[in-house]
């Protein structure tokens, strides 16, 4: 690999994400030689910690994630690891952090690269992007880069986003800022384009001409856990489905890039969420339903969840459908569906192709079962795959016809060094290649799509919990769907 020269300043370096996730990543890109020499990394946050401590929790931190911290390798890289106490609103104090990046790319020889990685409380976000300017730590030579990575949420609706992304503009444009979705770091997403422009056989076909619906399923096992005082102030909607969600559809549902580029992709993203049906009041009542679990056994039902208000109306389920108003897309509908608590850990696409006109062996005398739709599935996780559903003859004297599938599924070995999503796009940011991170009109669309929604449900309390835990959500779910006289193909 090529090696990057860069300084990494964390804000919030001592979080659950840095420990989990983002060093474990940063050590595999040093393994395979992105990073060697010219890297550094300051971790800061408001504990008070020196070096050594710090270093000593990044070696856990590598050992919790699988890594052999104690070998040559993993001690040459924490070497390059560096702590700062900081309170990111004490603006007076961002010197210090500057004072430590010149060290630091000094004695690295960094050229004055700089990636500022915000991973912490939300409403810190503009302070921070601003005094990292204003004072002075984004580097000034020419030939150097500046990027902001910024974790989500991005807002929590359309204003408060506008009102983040206007702070954040102050001090960076556009392409110096990385909107992480870890969704577009998953290899299967990315897969989706290579499915799609890769392949006649699919592209020729991917359309409502042929498409009768597609089904996106983000479905996740675990409750709320421990992090109820996020969750509960966020949901389903704003948690899942104004990013993940509506960054998938929005690769299923884009016209071809001209090139495979980030500037090309992105214009065709929001080409596509431009043409989402922004829905009224009636319609996001009638095309979205939502749910909470209920208790089951000896486990409390959401209300009960530790630092969940008892009578919470959160929702932790989210059906709906979405309609673009375009040539390629109008009249095939997109059900996407997400929730916690649900039967089991997944994400799946399922793109229902549309019957034969004309069943032919569906003659009176036959004993045939009408004609199946074609399906084909893309598995996300946890297992990486696609699976495509015909119809063949069944093997025997009759003419009868039963669905078979073809599937390729990665196997357990090669899916071992599948690269994290993270390890992506820490080392797509080295590159300034902003094509798996949510630009802002993407995030803007989303969010005006997903306002509508959330402004009808405010409206009204919801009859909560409506689901049993271990199922796949409410019986509105089901009904969303029937009501078009379609299903969903996963079900239970
Ligand atoms: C996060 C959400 O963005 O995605 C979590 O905040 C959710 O609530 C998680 O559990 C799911 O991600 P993954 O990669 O485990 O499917």
């Amino acid at each position: 690999a090529t090696e990057r020269t860069a300084l990494f300043m964390f804000f919030g370096g001592t979080g659950d994400l840095a420990y989990r996730k983002l060093y474990p990543s940063l050590f595999n890109l040093y393994r395979k030689g992105s990073l060697r020499t010219h890297f550094a990394v300051i971790g800061t946050s408001r504990q008070t910690l020196d070096d050594d401590k710090f270093r000593a929790a990044v070696k856990k931190s590598l050992a919790d994630s699988g890594n052999r911290a104690d070998s040559k390798e993993a001690s040459d890289f924490i070497s390059h690891f560096y702590y700062q106490a900081h309170d990111v609103t004490d603006t007076a104090h961002y010197s210090v952090l500057k004072d430590a990046a010149e060290k630091l790319d000094k004695k690295y020889k960094l050229q004055g690269n700089r990636i500022f990685y915000l991973s912490m409380a939300p409403q810190f976000f503009g302070t921070i992007a601003q005094d990292l300017k204003t004072q002075g730590l984004m580097s000034k030579n020419k030939d150097a880069f500046n990027r902001l990575v910024i974790e989500k949420p991005f807002g929590r609706d359309f204003d408060s986003a506008k009102q983040l992304n206007d702070a954040l503009s102050k001090s960076f444009k556009e392409e110096q800022i990385f909107r992480i979705d870890h969704y577009l770091g998953k290899e299967m997403i990315q897969n989706i384009e290579a499915l799609r422009f890769g392949n006649t056989l699919v592209e020729s076909l991917w359309n409502n001409r042929y498409i009768d619906n597609i089904q996106v399923t983000l479905s996740e096992k675990l409750g709320v856990e421990e992090r109820a005082s996020y969750y509960d102030n966020s949901g389903a909607l704003r948690d899942m489905v104004q990013n993940h969600i509506m960054q998938i559809v929005s690769l299923l549902a884009m016209e071809q890039p001209v090139a495979f580029t980030d500037t090309d992709i992105r214009a065709e993203k929001v080409k596509a969420l431009r043409s989402l049906r922004v829905y009224n009041v009636a319609d996001a009542a009638t095309n979205f339903v939502r749910g909470q679990y209920g208790s089951i056994d000896n486990q409390p039902d959401y209300r009960h969840e530790d630092n969940v208000p008892t009578d919470s109306t959160t929702e932790t389920f989210v059906a709906g459908k979405l309609l673009f108003d375009n040539y390629r897309w109008s009249g095939t509908p997109f059900y996407v569906r997400t929730g916690k608590m649900l039967a089991d850990k997944f994400t799946r696409v399922d793109v229902v192709f549309k019957r034969p006109l004309v069943d032919i062996f569906a003659f009176p005398q036959s004993q045939n079962t009408p004609l199946a739709a074609n399906v084909l599935t893309i598995f996300v996780e946890p297992h990486a795959g696609f699976s495509l559903q015909l119809n063949a003859k069944t093997n025997d004297a009759t003419f009868s016809t039963e669905p078979i599938k073809l599937d390729y599924l990665v196997d357990a070995e090669k899916s071992k060094e599948t690269p994290e999503p993270y390890e992506r796009l820490l080392h797509d940011v080295l590159k300034g290649d902003g094509t798996n991170f949510s630009s802002w009109p993407e995030v803007s669309y989303a969010w005006k799509f997903v306002d509508q929604i959330r402004r009808v449900w405010d409206l009204q309390a919801p009859n909560f919990p409506n689901y049993t835990p271990h199922s796949m959500g409410p019986a509105a779910a089901e009904e969303l769907i029937q009501r078009d006289h379609r299903e969903w193909v996963y079900r239970l």
